[in-house]
């Protein structure tokens, strides 16, 4: 039996066992996956111990992804990159750490439209947190260059920009609004309009009619702003994609199936967020 599990503080609300056990299931594999509540202080004797509790490897979410960095050699550039690791896998007596939430975000949009068409166009991300520097450092590596980032606290932008390299714009978040004109993807990777958060306060008026809106925040499934942005035409892509698409190659290097995302999953997980869910 090949054991997996993801880890946080607190880890309650994880909807990952939920994915990795449908497809355990579909595909019929003797296998596990479990949450683990860490402690941030319990983090490195887990990680140490990680073989000999039996695991092939864990996901590692808020607050451990930067902190398991420091434990685990990264396996590529991207994750050395981004400086964050949200997937553990072993290859022969060692763990190495990745992180799959850019190719979890990029995959989920180009479910819906083709990302070719936003390659050249100004990509606005809200928010310079964790998953904003996974999602830009991946942007960067797959060519989009055209990077704004509009942030409350401004310090955090730069930081970023000195992690990431390359060209991106700093924009106050009092000009959120005003950043919009020539916006051909909108990314919110903050926690507001999140369930219990406060609310994303933006006007969509100055936002191209062509432009894809996202929101990584996907409780509730459809929040205001990707509504707002539905209400006036634009394309909107919801976040729970990308929480789906993340687990694919984590589910991969443990399990060693490729598994499909299919229309089942994503209801299967959608009406665990939203009881009320029709598809
Ligand atoms: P994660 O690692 O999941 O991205 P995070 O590091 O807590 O989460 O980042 C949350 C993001 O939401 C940040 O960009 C944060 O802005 P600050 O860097 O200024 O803290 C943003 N955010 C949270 N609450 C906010 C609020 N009330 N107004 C504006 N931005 C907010």
């Amino acid at each position: 039996m090949i054991k997996a599990c993801v880890i946080g503080w607190p880890i309650s609300h994880s909807r990952s066992p939920l994915i990795h056990n449908y497809w355990l299931r579909k595909y019929q594999i003797d296998g596990s996956y479990t949450r683990q509540p860490v402690e941030p202080n319990a983090l490195a004797e887990f990680i140490r111990t990680l073989r000999s509790s039996g695991y092939a490897g864990c996901n590692c979410t808020i607050p451990h992804k930067e902190a398991v960095y420091g434990l685990i050699p990264a396996a590529d550039d991207y994750t050395r990159k981004v400086g964050a690791i949200n997937t553990v896998f072993a290859i022969g007596d060692a763990f190495l750490g990745t992180n799959t939430d850019g190719e979890g975000f990029l995959a989920n949009i180009a479910s819906a439209v083709d990302v070719s068409e936003l390659r050249n166009k100004r990509i606005v991300i809200l928010g310079a947190g964790g998953a904003s520097v996974a999602i830009a450092g991946f942007l960067q590596d797959q060519g989009f260059a055209n990077l704004a980032v509009v942030n409350r606290t401004v310090e955090r932008v730069t930081a970023m920009r000195a992690r990431l390299g390359g060209r991106i714009e700093a924009i106050d978040w009092n000009d959120r609004s005003f950043a919009l004109s020539e916006c051909g993807l909108l990314v919110n990777t903050t926690s507001l309009g999140m369930q219990g958060q406060p609310p994303l306060d933006i006007s969509l008026d100055r936002l191209p009619d062509d432009a894809v809106v996202t929101d990584i925040v996907y409780t509730p499934l459809r929040t205001q702003l990707l509504k707002d942005a539905a209400a006036r035409g634009n394309r909107v892509v919801e976040g729970l994609g990308m929480l789906v698409r993340q687990a694919v190659r984590g589910f991969t290097l443990w399990f060693g199936k490729t598994p499909e995302v299919t229309a089942e999953l994503f209801d299967l997980v959608a009406l665990d967020i939203d009881p009320n869910y029709r598809r």
